[in-house]
């Protein structure tokens, strides 16, 4: 059993000065080196079958105010694989925009000794009222259209592993860039790791986002995808009104689907990544979703060792 932090020199692991996850903006370049290091290295110590008790006798809440599959449960199995005690909170989702009952709900739960709170929910900023709120260390899950850090960081060891480093790469992320939290904290996270980015999509999902430095927008997909050396996909996020963008799910797929065919501008091996979860038929075909050039299986396996990660370092 392994009660420290794994490598040879576990001090020399970056540490985070934050004592929460609100985004990856908050980051610096070596302290997402570093992370993205320790992942690798928890994946490879799991690989092997070695304990990590690193959270031992410690308790982590788990508030999900909005629908997961992949992150809620990526969560659970890396706080339990690190040691810690897994609890499910009843955090309410009706109040949006009422911060007070969010507020409240952590304030009472605080008190029964948990820590941690990863929290996930529909208000942008949510986070940032949750730590204010209380004591607990807060990691965001996701939190409206406005970032979901440990996807951003999943994608980056996920996309590193494939393509051997991301600096100089150039990274496109097509669909609904607007309405996406994932966009968002890719961005950062891609940029600060010295890729560039291009965002593809209808006009309507694409606004305000010129303005940000490494970033290219057009409504052209073929000039989005041609050499691009990564192409990530992304879910039409019909629950923040995403339909008003276009003029119908059939026609955006027509226009923005992405098939082998398409995937072809960019390369033959170019990797696909979609955050999940997907809508076969729209934003990409089932066959590629399905194919040699998808990550999509790696990078939900990726998300247990990244947010194994992030716990481990909050918790230092
Ligand atoms: C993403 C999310 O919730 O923002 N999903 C996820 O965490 N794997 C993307 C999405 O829902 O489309």
């Amino acid at each position: 059993m392994i009660d420290s932090l794994p490598g040879t020199a576990p001090e020399a692991t970056v540490p985070w000065r934050s004592r929460h996850l609100f985004d990856v903006d908050q980051l610096t370049r070596d302290e997402i080196a570093g992370c993205l290091d320790l992942a690798a290295e928890m994946r490879s110590l799991r690989d092997r079958g070695e304990r990590l008790d690193v959270l031992h006798g410690r308790a982590l809440g788990l508030a999900f105010a909005e629908a997961s599959t992949r992150t809620r449960v990526s969560f659970e199995m890396a706080a339990a694989a690190l040691g810690a005690q897994v609890v499910e909170l009843p955090i309410p989702a009706s109040s949006v925009g009422k911060g007070e009952s969010l507020a409240d709900t952590l304030r009472t739960l605080e008190r029964t000794g948990i820590e941690t709170v990863v929290l996930r929910h529909p208000s942008a900023g949510a986070p940032y009222l949750a730590a204010r709120s209380c004591g607990m260390r807060i990691v965001n899950a996701g939190d409206g259209t406005h970032a979901h850090p440990t996807q951003a960081l999943l994608d980056a060891l996920t996309m590193r592993d494939a393509l051997g480093g991301l600096d100089g790469r150039a990274i496109a992320i097509v669909g609904d860039i607007g309405h996406s939290r994932v966009a968002r904290s890719n961005i950062h996270l891609l940029t600060a790791l010295g890729a560039s980015v291009r965002l593809a999509g209808p006009p309507a999902w694409l606004r305000g986002f010129n303005r940000w430095p490494g970033v290219t927008v057009t409504t052209n997909l073929e000039r989005a995808l041609a050499g691009a050396d990564a192409v990530m996909a992304l879910r039409v996020q019909r629950e923040r009104d995403a339909g008003s963008g276009v003029p119908s799910l059939a026609e955006y797929s027509r226009r923005w689907g992405l098939d082998d065919e398409r995937m072809d501008l960019a390369g033959p091996d170019v990797p696909l990544l979609h955050p999940g979860p997907t809508n076969e038929g729209v934003e990409l075909t089932a066959a590629l979703a399905a194919g040699s050039r998808s990550l999509i299986g790696r990078q939900v396996q990726n998300g247990l060792a990244v947010r194994m990660a992030v716990l481990a370092l909050l918790a230092r």
